[in-house]
């Protein structure tokens, strides 16, 4: 079984697997060089040879457990036809919803907009460096999708005042995001992902109140789906005030928790297996801090199932030697 099985499935807390939101990107020179060639984010994630090849770049580096295919959580609403593009220092930017017009796509419609997604992923399960270790799929969760779709950027501390003022509109999208993320995921696991994670970026966003309609229902019916598939889910609500409660409702199989929560506290209050939680601005520091806060992690989480990853994505400045002295710190902490 994989490291990250073990941990999941078995509880295992004698095993250090560890893999890297965003591995695969822009610290990495090798990843720059194509980018440089492929001005269009989109049009790149959607070539299977390429997304491929960006996807492998970090294993054939460090010694990693997984493979995170290579994609966006903004193909969703690129499938279903929304403008998405993604501009150099700024990030995405979104066209206008027009419910009318996501309410016209079909599956057919849908999948033949981002099939070579799926090619990418059949390629990358079936390259011999991922033999024994894990090909992560991934989605969006439906909340940070809408925070997206209806946005059109990215929100920068809080929502605009009149998010929610179209209710129609609000709750007909997250229905349709709902039903195509099923679909999206289905396929990502046919085609080889043999874990899925759910990133819910925006989710520190939502007042208290609103959790469960626009966070705990619709993320519960996705976990739900995912474990009626027998494929292991791991959810990250980014700075969600209470993973406590996150956890209790929504019963991912592993939790990732962000760098601003004190893990001491995740630790005592959260059974299942947990996942993540240094600050990726320690990768900016210097190796004997870095070893610190590393080891710091693995200590408090020794006897507890765990994955090692960071609280957030590898910032694009960091240096790749600092992703490997971690990776192997990791690996060689007993
Ligand atoms: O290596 C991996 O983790 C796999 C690939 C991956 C990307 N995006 C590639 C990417 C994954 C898992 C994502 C998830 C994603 N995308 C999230 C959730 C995680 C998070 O960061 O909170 C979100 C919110 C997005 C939306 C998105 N995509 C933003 C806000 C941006 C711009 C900001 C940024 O980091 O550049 C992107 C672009 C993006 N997605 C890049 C990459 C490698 C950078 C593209 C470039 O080269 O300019």
């Amino acid at each position: 079984m994989s490291l990250i099985k073990e941990v999941i499935r078995n509880n295992n807390t004698n095993v250090n697997p560890i893999w890297i939101m965003r591995q695969a990107g822009r610290y990495l020179p090798e990843f720059r060089e194509i980018r440089k060639q492929n001005p269009n984010f989109i049009n790149l994630c959607l070539n299977d040879e390429l997304s491929t090849e960006i996807t492998l770049q970090p294993l054939r580096r460090f010694n990693l457990d997984a493979a995170i295919i290579f994609s966006d959580i903004l193909m969703l609403p690129y499938g279903l036809g929304q403008k998405v593009e993604f501009e150099k220092n700024f990030g995405p930017r979104l066209g206008k919803l027009n419910l009318n017009e996501i309410t016209k796509v079909d599956e057919i419609d849908f999948v033949e907009r981002i099939h070579r997604i799926y090619k990418s992923i059949q390629k990358v399960s079936s390259n011999s460096i991922v033999k024994n270790k894990n090909t992560i799929g991934f989605v969006g969760a439906p909340w940070t999708l809408l925070v997206y779709m209806i946005n059109q950027q990215s929100p920068k501390k809080k929502l605009k005042e009149d998010f929610f003022k179209d209710e129609f509109l609000v709750n007909r999208t997250l229905l349709i995001i709902e039903k195509f993320l099923k679909i999206h995921i289905k396929n990502q696991i046919d085609s080889g992902a043999n874990i899925i994670q759910i990133f819910d970026s925006w989710a520190g966003l939502l007042k208290e109140e609103d959790l469960p309609n626009f966070i705990f229902t619709p993320t519960l019916n996705l976990v739900n789906y995912v474990k009626s598939l027998n494929v292991p889910v791991i959810c990250f609500p980014r700075e969600i005030k209470n993973y406590k409660e996150f956890c209790e409702i929504v019963k991912p199989d592993a939790i990732s928790i962000d760098y601003n929560v004190d893990p001491k506290q995740i630790v005592q209050d959260i059974k299942i297996p947990v996942q993540g939680g240094l600050d990726p601005k320690i990768l900016l520091t210097d190796k004997d801090t870095l070893k610190k806060g590393t080891i710091k992690y693995l200590e408090i989480f020794k006897d507890h199932p765990y994955i090692f990853n960071l609280g957030h994505g590898v910032l694009p400045e960091t240096d790749p030697g600092m992703v490997e002295y971690l990776v192997n710190l990791v690996k060689e902490y007993k």
